[in-house]
């Protein structure tokens, strides 16, 4: 069985490439055992605080769903909701935190936060997004494209076009990284990951044999891919005035049916984190389409709405891979019925 008994998940990096893989049998198992009602609660008894300074559909969610199926509790604390850095500081809300509950996810601005609620809370701390990574995401990206293609992950390519000097193409280019797979990173140069987060990304590639690429080149970068993923192009958190910028540099790099037949794979697949700007089915969406006559910017409808789309079997996901997260770290029996091997 996985055991990450007591650990936190923080970033992608936390978790070597078999406690990643363990993970992902785990979701998978978990999601088999929830579809054929078979599921057994592990997490009984436990609670599990859930910190959002910034707004979620699918990660507040699934942690909910997960920890509910499993007989646990969760108290969600919004960002006006508690006195988390304005009135109280982050040591000591985690200290507090750590006395109450079991566990904490945590979702919001940077990366500090989290590692210093982690280095306080005495309890297993998960990161549900900050600016710089979103692991939760990662797991379920990872169980959706494994569960879409028969290949080995070591032999799948998979490229995302867009913001990648946030989360998403952060996280995205790390994880492909630890997993050795071949992985695109295709970008305005300005808008590709830091410079400390490539290099990390090598270092893993040289143990792990996976393939990095980052270019401005939306041909080469596609390319054979088996999977294109992208992103919004401005970030919660990000001032609205960086739109006009963002789209004039992104433009290119819009997933389009040409950019899906320029992989020369009929069978590509396209991925979203979500939430999407496809249409205009949104009130930001509804000002830049005033502002600049578009109606989709990161992905068109057409493609979002296509075949190859598995956008809805990702966000399903994150509810099967944070369940998974939380038995592992969270846990403290084997499922009835399991005998330990000796
Ligand atoms: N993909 C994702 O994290 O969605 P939410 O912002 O709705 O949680
Ligand atoms: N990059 C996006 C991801 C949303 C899940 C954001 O941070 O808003």
């Amino acid at each position: 069985a996985t055991d990450l008994a007591g650990r936190s998940l923080l970033k992608e990096t936390d978790l070597t490439a078999g406690e990643f893989h363990g993970l992902i049998e785990l979701a998978a198992e978990l999601k088999a055992a929830k579809r054929s009602g078979a599921e057994v609660p592990r997490l009984g008894g436990l609670n599990i605080a859930l910190i959002f300074e910034k707004t979620s559909t699918r990660t507040r969610c699934a942690f909910e769903v997960a920890a509910a199926d499993q007989g646990a509790r969760t108290t969600y604390l919004d960002p006006a909701g508690s006195q988390l850095g304005h009135k109280e500081s982050v040591k000591d809300t985690a200290r507090v935190l750590g006395r109450m509950f079991d566990a904490i996810q945590y979702r919001g601005h940077g990366q500090d936060v989290v590692e210093e609620l982690a280095a306080y809370a005495g309890v297993p701390v998960f990161n549900g997004l900050t600016d710089e990574w979103h692991p939760t995401q990662m797991l379920a990206d990872v169980l959706t494209m494994s569960e879409h293609t028969a290949k080995p992950l070591e032999h799948v390519a998979f490229a995302y076009l867009g913001d990648a000097r946030y989360n998403m193409g952060n996280s995205y280019l790390v994880t492909g990284a630890l997993l050795g797979m071949d992985v695109r990173i295709v970008a305005p140069e300005e808008l590709w990951p830091a410079p400390a987060v490539v290099e990390r990304a090598r270092q893993l590639a040289r143990w792990s044999g996976a393939r990095i690429t980052l270019t401005a080149d939306v041909e080469e970068g596609v390319a054979d891919a088996d999977f294109l993923a992208t992103d919004v192009w401005v970030s919660m958190g990000e001032p609205k005035e960086v739109w006009d910028a963002r789209i004039a540099l992104l433009a290119p790099y819009a997933v389009t049916m040409d950019v899906l037949r320029a992989t020369g794979n009929p069978a590509v697949k396209f991925l979203h984190c979500l939430p999407a700007f496809h249409d205009l089915g949104t009130t930001v969406a509804r000002e830049i389409h005033e502002r600049h006559g578009l109606t989709s910017l990161e992905v068109t409808d057409e493609v979002f709405e296509s075949v190859h789309s598995i956008v809805w079997d990702q966000a399903e996901n994150r509810m099967h891979t944070i369940k998974a997260v939380l038995v592992a770290c969270l846990a403290r029996t084997e499922p009835a019925g399991v005998v330990e091997e000796t």
